[in-house]
């Protein structure tokens, strides 16, 4: 048992998949893994524990933003021994280049947030993702014949803001779509280190105002969900 998460030692996988939200952690574990255990509800923050084609896997939530992903993370990594969190989300892009339920692979995370430097005195705003994951999703994807997209994203504290314009740290650092967690998981694995990889799906096209219709989220993160899972058969 750690603060936040209920499991017992020995009831979390090595890898574990992790979506923000605990609905989507569920669907996975019902639908993709067989003899599923739920190891963890605190806070109705569901952690499933059970196979995917042989490999035992763990499935679940982060929450929003970096305080919640920060605390997730670092006690399944400090308390539960586990060595790789491949990060599952959506993410809005800043532009059109991008389409709704483009997959990408988050190759660095920019931020504005303080998260990394008052954690772990970790300096600077870009983090890289951590260990190997990385290139097993690129190859993975190969194989599965999905465009995962190598790209650089904001990782943002803020969703609402005044301004519309696209950040100027955005802008920088070449980040073609925002997310709130990505960073905060890599300033984790870096101090710990561990590996850490984050797949992300296009939900909004922030310019345009489209996104994926709440009926067309479970079918639209397949592909991602997907990936994910043969990705972590491999490490
Ligand atoms: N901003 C931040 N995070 C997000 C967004 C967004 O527009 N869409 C999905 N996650």
């Amino acid at each position: 048992m750690s603060i936040h998460i209920s499991a017992k030692k020995g009831e979390i996988a090595k890898v574990v998949l992790q979506p923000g939200d605990p609905l989507r952690a569920q669907y996975i574990a019902e639908n993709y893994l067989e003899n599923v255990k739920l190891v963890s509800k605190t806070r109705n923050i569901f952690y499933y524990t059970g196979l995917y084609k042989g490999k035992e896997i763990t499935v679940g939530a982060s929450g929003m933003g970096f305080p919640s992903i920060g605390i997730y993370s670092y006690e399944l990594f400090t308390e539960y021994d586990v060595d790789t969190i491949i990060r599952i989300g959506t993410c809005g892009a800043y532009t059109t280049d991008l389409q709704l339920f483009d997959i990408l692979n988050v190759k660095n995370a920019a931020s504005e947030s303080t998260y990394a430097k008052y954690a772990w005195e970790i300096e600077g705003d870009i983090l890289p993702h951590q260990g190997s994951t990385y290139n097993i999703i690129n190859e993975t994807a190969k194989e599965l014949s999905l465009n995962a997209k190598e790209t650089n994203i904001h990782s943002s504290d803020i969703f609402y803001r005044k301004n519309p314009d696209i950040p100027a740290i955005a802008t920088q650092y070449n980040c073609s779509a925002v997310e709130m967690e990505a960073f905060g998981l890599f300033a984790n694995a870096q101090h710990l280190g561990k590996n850490a990889a984050t797949i992300l799906t296009v939900s909004d096209i922030i310019p345009t105002h489209e996104n994926i219709s709440s009926d067309e989220r479970e079918k639209a993160l397949k592909p991602m969900i997907q990936l994910a899972l043969e990705s972590a058969l491999k490490i």
